[in-house]
């Protein structure tokens, strides 16, 4: 079994991680620093959202060199070394790679020589497709009258992935990061990469509501998840091959969502599966999600599970943080690789940002960005400086780790007793109970988890010897907001 299977993705939003140099955003020697840390958590792997030199209009998204490190996060060294001492612990390191768009400060941007790595329409915009921020996807370069499209920020103009000088350099990339040892790559934007090359427009969507995100407006039939996509993810696939992982941003339903393991190993290993973040969180829904997802899947396709990340409010926001203990045990005794959202572990919820502090152009991400919150010194271990984004009220690492009580405990012995079970690594997963407030189901022959999505008493609906519980106690009943890991 390849070690992703079982093994457990722990996600670092590098700025925000640990700050080594003083300024106040976190880096790689920080990092590096902290790795003891996530070894004694019992995490497999890391994925480093983007660290390559970027003006930083999108946080890294917005990228100048795909083969470099931005003086900001450290050097080329830096990442070596920490990629020798992660492997040194055991943990494995996934690298976030962005291929569908650039920063308009990119090199090949500005080349006129390059011009058809981008897209460019003569004049103004052809159709009226609409950015994933908002507004027009398209901007109208002033000096030559024409326009580009931009999936995200004006920004981050879309690469063409149909010119082959683009695909050869963008694969290069890949080559370029194997070479120094990392053990994935976590794919963004994956359904984006190719737009319909007549440029026809996207109809309007008819469930749209007004209040709901511009982009939701229109459908994006020609923008997104075209079924020449696939090809490429098979190109990145080949170049990845089988002893690395490939993980691939893919917001789709669940039946569009599966092509991307695509056919005979040919695709992503684990496109990501969002669909926890916007199911109600209620017994029926998020069973029925479970059953749905596991019945979508093709043949020999492994699930992977997320509750969060740097672009969605935090669990312990969208539930509360009673039933946040309940989503730890739920994430973590699915079926599938889990990844793990840094401060998850701790029980951070997004932190409320002043006006004059934001810094996210427009989507309002701050809040699920903050720095991570290690002890009692200043800025809570974060940082010497003043940190970039200001730091949450709440418990640290260190006034955790030691409470038997505490989210991080709660977390760890999620971690260690996944790492020990050959059912909550491997099982085989079969709803119980799914219905007035709780969600019961197994895992192989011997285990089963019941979760009382409520804050109010229920009836235990499976019998069995209790191992782990989110509370203290563990009885015949389950405890409001209580979850339980069951010997059947
Ligand atoms: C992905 C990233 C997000 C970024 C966008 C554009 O959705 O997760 O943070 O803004 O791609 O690169």
């Amino acid at each position: 079994m390849t070690w992703w299977r079982r093994g457990v993705i722990y996600e670092i939003y590098p700025r925000s991680f640990q700050d080594s140099g003083g300024d106040g955003v976190g880096d790689l020697p920080g990092i590096a620093a902290r790795l003891p840390y996530l070894q004694w958590l019992g995490v497999d792997a890391i994925w480093l959202t983007p660290v390559y030199p970027s003006p930083q209009r999108d946080f890294g998204y917005d990228i100048t060199d795909h083969t470099a490190i931005d003086p900001r996060f450290g050097s080329l060294a830096d990442f070596d070394a920490l990629v020798a001492q992660a492997h040194g612990l055991g943990l494995r390191v996934i690298l976030d790679y962005v291929p569908n768009h650039t920063s308009d400060q990119h090199p090949w941007f500005r080349d006129a020589a390059k011009r058809d790595w981008y897209l460019w329409h003569p004049g103004d915009p052809p159709n009226n497709w609409i950015s994933v921020f908002g507004g027009p996807a398209w901007e109208r370069d002033p000096d030559s009258g024409q326009s580009y499209y931009h999936a995200y920020l004006r920004e981050q103009p879309d690469l063409n992935w149909r010119n082959p000088a683009v695909r050869a350099a963008m694969l290069g990339v890949l080559e370029f990061w194997i070479a120094r040892g990392v053990d994935g790559f976590r794919v963004d934007a994956m359904r984006q990469l190719l737009k319909d090359p007549l440029w026809r427009d996207n109809p309007p969507n008819p469930d749209y509501v007004p209040g709901m995100p511009e982009y939701d407006s229109l459908l994006p039939v020609h923008t997104a998840d075209l079924d020449e996509v696939q090809e490429i993810v098979a190109a990145m696939r080949a170049v990845i091959g089988d002893d690395r992982l490939m993980v691939a941003e893919v917001y789709a339903p669940i039946e569009r969502l599966v092509r991307y393991y695509g056919e005979g190993g040919r695709g992503a290993h684990l496109p990501l599966n969002f669909h926890l973040i916007g199911t109600p969180w209620r017994a029926e829904d998020v069973g029925a999600l479970i059953e749905r997802y596991e019945a979508a899947l093709p043949e020999g396709a492994w699930p992977n599970w997320v509750l969060g990340n740097h672009d969605r409010p935090r669990i312990a926001s969208r539930v509360g943080p009673a039933q946040a203990r309940v989503a730890a045990m739920l994430l973590l005794t699915l079926r599938g690789t889990p990844t793990l959202y840094y401060g998850d572990e701790l029980g951070m919820a997004d932190v409320p940002i002043a006006p004059h502090q934001a810094v996210d152009p427009g989507m309002a991400r701050d809040p699920v960005r903050t720095p991570m919150r290690w002890d009692a010194g200043p800025h809570a271990g974060f940082s010497t400086a003043e940190p970039w984004l200001p730091v949450g009220a709440g418990q640290g690492v260190a006034a955790q780790r030691d409470d038997p009580r505490s989210m991080l405990t709660l977390y760890r012995r999620l971690l260690a007793l996944r790492r020990d079970s050959d059912d909550l690594a491997e099982g085989a997963y079969r709803t119980l109970h799914a219905a007035d407030g709780v969600l019961a189901y197994a895992r192989g022959e011997r285990t089963a988890v019941a979760l009382n999505l409520t804050g109010e008493p229920r009836p235990l609906p499976v019998a069995g010897e209790i191992v782990l519980s989110t509370h203290s106690g563990g009885g015949a009943s389950l405890q409001g907001d209580e979850g339980v890991v069951l010997t059947i």
